[in-house]
C-alpha cells in the first residue's frame, strides 16, 4: 500500500498469507539457466566472459535450451534455421502486423515488435511445433503397429483430412517449392544429424501429394524436422522460430518508423454490409 495523505497504513494481510509469504515456496524460484551475484553472470554455468569472447549467439541460444554447447554440426543447423525464419518481407503475418502496430503507435517499439510476435502462430511460424507432436506420434505407431513412416505418414494426412484440418508444415503463399527447405535438409545430411523427424516430415510432403495434391513443404516443417533430429522438443518448434524472426520485426518496425510517415498504412477494404441509412 501507497503512503497518502493521512500517513502509510500498514496492509493487514491473514495470518495464513503471511506464513505462505514466508515459506521457502512463495519466497524461491527454481532456476537450472542463469546465476548472478554481484560481479559475475553465468549461463548453464559457462561463465559471461568467456561466453562473450568465444561463443556465439546461435551456441548461447543452444545452451540456453538445451544446457551444454553445440557441436560444430549442430551450431551450423541452427544457425541456418535462425537465418532462415529472420524475415519473409513485410507482407508476412507477424511483419505486416509489427508495421500496422508500428504505423499507429509511434511511442513503443516493444509494442510493436510484441504485436509482430503475437500473430505467429498455426499457420504462420508456428506450425512446427505440432509437426514435431505428430513426428513422436508417428513414431510411437511404429514401434507399436509395426508401420513404416508411408504408412504412419498416410494416416497423419488421413486423420487431418478426417478432422478438417490442414497438414501442417506444409503449402505455402508465395512459394511452389520453399527455397530454405532443401538447404536445412542437405545440411542436416552433411553433418550427420538428419534422421526420424527429416524421414517423417518428407513421409508427410508425400502422403498429402497422394491424398490431397502436390503441396510444397514449408519453412516450418523443414525447421521441425531438424529441431527434431536435435533433440528439440516439439515447444521449440514455435519458440525458436519467434527467436530468428524478432531480428526481422526490428528492423520492420525500425524502417516503418524511418521511412514512412505516421498511421501511413491505408488497407484497401471493401465494404459489403448493410447500406448507410
Ligand atoms: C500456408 C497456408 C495457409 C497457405 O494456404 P493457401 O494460400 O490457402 O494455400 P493454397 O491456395 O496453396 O492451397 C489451397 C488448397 O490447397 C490445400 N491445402 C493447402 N495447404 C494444405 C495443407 N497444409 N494441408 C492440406 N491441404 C492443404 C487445400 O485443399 C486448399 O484448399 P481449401 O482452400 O479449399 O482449403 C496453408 O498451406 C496452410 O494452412 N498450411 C498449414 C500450416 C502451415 O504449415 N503454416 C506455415 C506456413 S509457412
Amino acid at each position: 500500500m501507497r503512503p497518502h495523505g493521512y500517513g502509510y497504513i500498514r496492509p493487514r494481510y491473514s495470518p495464513d498469507i503471511v506464513g505462505l509469504c514466508n515459506s521457502a515456496r512463495m519466497d524461491t524460484w527454481r532456476t537450472a539457466l542463469v546465476k548472478s551475484d554481484a560481479t559475475g553472470l553465468w549461463i548453464r554455468g559457462h561463465d559471461i566472459a568467456s561466453l562473450m569472447r568465444g561463443a556465439s549467439f546461435t551456441d548461447v541460444i543452444f545452451l540456453l535450451h538445451r544446457g551444454r554447447l553445440p557441436s560444430d554440426g549442430e551450431r551450423r543447423l541452427l544457425d541456418a534455421i535462425l537465418v532462415a525464419s529472420a524475415d519473409h518481407g513485410a507482407g508476412a503475418p507477424s511483419c505486416a502486423t509489427a508495421r500496422l502496430a508500428a504505423s499507429g503507435n509511434r511511442e513503443s517499439l516493444s509494442a510493436a515488435v510484441a504485436a509482430g510476435i503475437l500473430a505467429i502462430g498455426d499457420v504462420h511460424g508456428g506450425a512446427g511445433a505440432e509437426c514435431m507432436a505428430l513426428f513422436d506420434a508417428m513414431a510411437t505407431r511404429m514401434a507399436r503397429e509395426g508401420l513404416s513412416v508411408d504408412e504412419a505418414a498416410r494416416h497423419v494426412v488421413d486423420d487431418a483430412r478426417a478432422g478438417g484440418r490442414r497438414v501442417p508444415g506444409i503449402g505455402h503463399r508465395v512459394h511452389t517449392t520453399d527455397p530454405r527447405v532443401e538447404v536445412l535438409f542437405d545440411l542436416a545430411r552433411a553433418v550427420g544429424v538428419a534422421g526420424h523427424g527429416v524421414a517423417a516430415m518428407i513421409a508427410i510432403e508425400r502422403a498429402v501429394a497422394l491424398r490431397v495434391k502436390p503441396l510444397p513443404m514449408n519453412i516450418d516443417g523443414a525447421l521441425a524436422a531438424i529441431l527434431h533430429d536435435l533433440g528439440f522438443p516439439p515447444t521449440a518448434g514455435k519458440l525458436l522460430f519467434i527467436v530468428g524472426r524478432v531480428a526481422g520485426l526490428t528492423a520492420e518496425v525500425t524502417e516503418e518508423h524511418t521511412r514512412e510517415k505516421p498511421m501511413r498504412i491505408r488497407i484497401p477494404v471493401v465494404y459489403d454490409g448493410e447500406p448507410p441509412h
